[in-house]
């Protein structure tokens, strides 16, 4: 049986491309069956269009408190039935008000490892923190999320990257993405298999 997923994304959207390919290409055994966006203008909602896949935006007004949006987006996502809801660059905490409709099925993907630079611009981070000698290397990690946690919860797999003498962020940052694409779908594949 083919595993249902859906996405949800605030910006480009790379990691979904990855998912995308790997789905059509037969290399993960899984649908992405909807994609939702917080931000009208993400760039994945184009992907995900081009892609056959319904792309639907919900921002959050702002009159409407962060569970009663939750609630609303859970409402959505679930509409589509998925098996697993992955985070794949959204950039907005979710509470037990979505969290609790889809347990152990939110995976989320965060470009750094366990414990270190939780929250946005982490790759950007992880670098200062480089230059300025305090780590010699960072990394990418899948994991459960289990409560309001951020990017926090139980580790899938992470995979360590070393910085290279002389590298700007730029270099370093598409390295990153590099792994993600490559991490993502193969922990997936894992999970859906029932391997992790
Ligand atoms: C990725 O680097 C992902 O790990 C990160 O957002 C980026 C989205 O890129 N997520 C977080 O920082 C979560 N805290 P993409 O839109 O090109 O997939």
């Amino acid at each position: 049986m083919t595993t249902r997923l859906v996405v949800l994304i605030s910006g480009n959207g790379s990691n979904l491309q990855a998912i995308l390919d790997a789905c059509a290409g037969g290399a993960l055994p899984a649908r992405v069956v909807a994609v939702f966006s917080n931000k009208a203008e993400a760039y994945g909602l184009v992907r995900a269009s081009q892609a056959g896949v319904p792309a639907i935006v919900l921002p959050q007004a702002k009159d409407i408190h962060r569970r009663d949006y939750d609630a609303l987006l859970a409402g959505h996502v679930a509409h589509y039935r998925p098996d697993y809801v992955i985070l794949a660059g959204w950039m907005r905490l979710l509470t037990s008000a979505f969290l609790e409709r889809f347990p152990q099925r939110v995976i989320n993907l965060h470009p750094a490892l366990p414990g270190a630079f939780p929250g946005t611009r982490a790759i950007e981070r992880a670098y200062a923190a480089w230059q300025a000698g305090e780590i010699d290397r960072s990394g990418v990690m899948v994991h459960l999320v289990p409560d309001e946690g951020v990017d926090d919860g139980p580790v899938l797999a992470i995979e360590k990257i070393r910085f290279q003498q002389g590298e700007f962020l730029e270099a370093f940052e598409k390295r990153v993405h590099q792994v993600e694409h490559r991490l993502l779908v193969r922990t997936l594949k894992q999970v859906f298999q029932g391997k992790i």
